[in-house]
């Protein structure tokens, strides 16, 4: 069930990984203690707030072990099967250090040992420590939000006044693309990358003339391939349609991700879209169902979501820019069309533990029999971001052309599943480019030359869209 190929390694100085484990996951710690240690603030609880004391303690003897590099400790049994997976590969792993082990391995251990943390509490038991940062930075991404709420609203009244009118297939295809480059490039600003990426490179990422420029970034597009797909199944007559996203990011990701998703059932693509969220608190910024929730109540209520100052607004002095009648209208436009598809089953939300497992998706069909027969039944399965990728290949250091299908293993050809990875880089692992490709890549500015390091591949700025048919 595992690829013969080495998977990536923080102990490798040309890896992301290195940089990762020995930069970005102090980082992330210490927003972790940040966050608890405001939340303790905010208690009325002595008790509740004596256990938040603990929890900031523990988050720093976590970030000491990640510093000084020692062994990884097995996780504590919280009451969830997965523990049994974490430990029993721990062991496998030889009792490895933080700084010298698998880096997929790790980083999924690191967010599972957080999780633990609180689960175990008694009053802490649901919180979500990212929480804040991702609304913070959806409401951050305000310009984005508002610019892609207005195009819907016209293209969604558009669609419905064409009703019964012939469509014109190369023009359904375009837009086709153009939903789905909006939902790749929404994955380019994952809170995790946050700690090297201001506000303004943000915003930057978001607006349409950079999506439009951002095209020729994108280094495989088999974006055809999957609206033949799904054109197919309708032309087949097919009653029930569909499509699954395996979502990555909260926030601007998700709110574009259900742009696609409202796109396809209004268009007819597909009857049904089923999301994929996290069921604990993964690599900062992944959609836990509650997420989800908290982005349908921002929209219910636009007006309060973007009017109320927030804490940095009165230290600052600041108010918040009202919305324009416009503005407000297409975000409840939004909020009508995508809460109706919510009430009528069309658009569900399907948790499931494999998606926080530690290994690659090769262990899909054995480990998650359940989900692997569900995924069959998708017309198109959509694994969003960066992660989703690592995770699809197995993490592991391919030659760069080697083909989709055959680094996604066991979901590969013949699985029964439709594989589409929209995925933007900020990993080192790569593949399906053609021949000379990388080495280009490499020997431009920043892209990592001669040292080893495919580092044009680590700051989201290229993408791939790869598919895989599973027939
Ligand atoms: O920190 C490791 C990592 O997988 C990076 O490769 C990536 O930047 C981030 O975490 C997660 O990205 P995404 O949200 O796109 O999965
Ligand atoms: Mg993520």
């Amino acid at each position: 069930y595992e690829t013969k190929t080495p998977a990536y390694s923080t102990g490798d100085p040309t890896s992301f990984g290195w940089v990762t484990a020995r930069q970005r996951w102090p980082v992330i710690i210490t927003q972790a203690i940040d966050d608890t240690y405001r939340s303790v603030g905010d208690c009325d609880s002595a008790e509740k707030r004596e256990e938040g004391k603990k929890l900031v303690n523990d988050l720093a003897r976590l970030k000491y072990e990640v510093q000084h590099d020692r062994a990884l400790t097995p996780i504590p049994d919280d009451g969830y099967p997965d523990v049994a997976i974490y430990n029993k590969e721990l062991e496998a792993l030889g009792n490895p250090t933080w700084l010298n082990v698998q880096w997929l391995y790790c980083e999924c251990y690191l967010f599972r040992r957080i999780s633990a943390l609180f689960s175990m509490s008694q009053h802490w038991k649901n919180y979500d420590v990212f929480a804040r940062l991702k609304i913070k930075t959806f409401r951050s991404s305000r310009p984005a939000v508002l610019e892609l709420a207005h195009r819907y609203k016209d293209l969604v009244t558009q669609m419905r006044n064409n009703k019964g009118k012939p469509v014109d297939e190369e023009a359904e295809k375009i837009l086709f693309m153009e939903m789905c480059e909006i939902c790749l490039w929404g994955n380019a600003t994952d809170l995790s990358l946050l700690t090297s990426l201001t506000y303004d490179d943000i915003q930057k990422l978001q607006g349409s003339e950079a999506r439009k420029a951002a095209e020729k970034n994108i280094l495989v597009n088999d974006l055809t391939v999957a609206f033949e797909l799904l054109l197919k199944a309708k032309k087949d007559g097919k009653k029930y349609r569909q499509v699954d996203i395996v979502l990555d990011n909260a926030g601007f990701e998700l709110y574009v991700d259900l742009i696609l998703a409202g796109y396809l059932l209004s268009a007819g693509l597909a009857t049904n879209v089923v999301l994929h969220p996290k069921s604990i608190p993964w690599f900062v910024s992944d959609v836990l169902p509650s997420d989800f929730a908290s982005l349908l109540n921002a929209l219910a209520n636009p007006r309060h979501f973007y009017e109320t100052p927030t804490d940095e607004d009165h230290l600052q002095n600041k108010t918040p820019t009202p919305l324009s009648q416009d503005e407000a209208d297409s975000l409840s436009f939004l909020f009508e069309e995508w809460s109706g598809f919510h009430a009528e089953g069309q658009l569900t939300l399907r948790p499931n533990r494999f998606w926080t497992h530690p290994g690659s998706f090769w262990r899909l069909p054995h480990e998650a029999k359940n989900l692997f027969e569900d995924l069959k039944e998708s017309e198109l399965v959509i694994f969003k971001g960066d992660l989703n990728y690592r995770k699809l290949t197995g993490d592991a250091n391919w030659d760069p052309t080697t083909p989709f299908t055959a680094a996604i293993g066991p979901l590969g050809p013949g699985s029964g599943v439709n594989v589409m990875a929209l995925r933007t880089c900020k990993a080192d692992v790569v593949v399906g480019l053609k021949p000379g490709v990388d080495e280009e890549l490499k020997a431009m500015e920043g892209g990592g030359g001669d040292s080893g390091a495919r580092k044009w591949a680590w700051n989201g700025k290229w993408a791939v869209c790869s598919v895989s048919e599973g027939a």
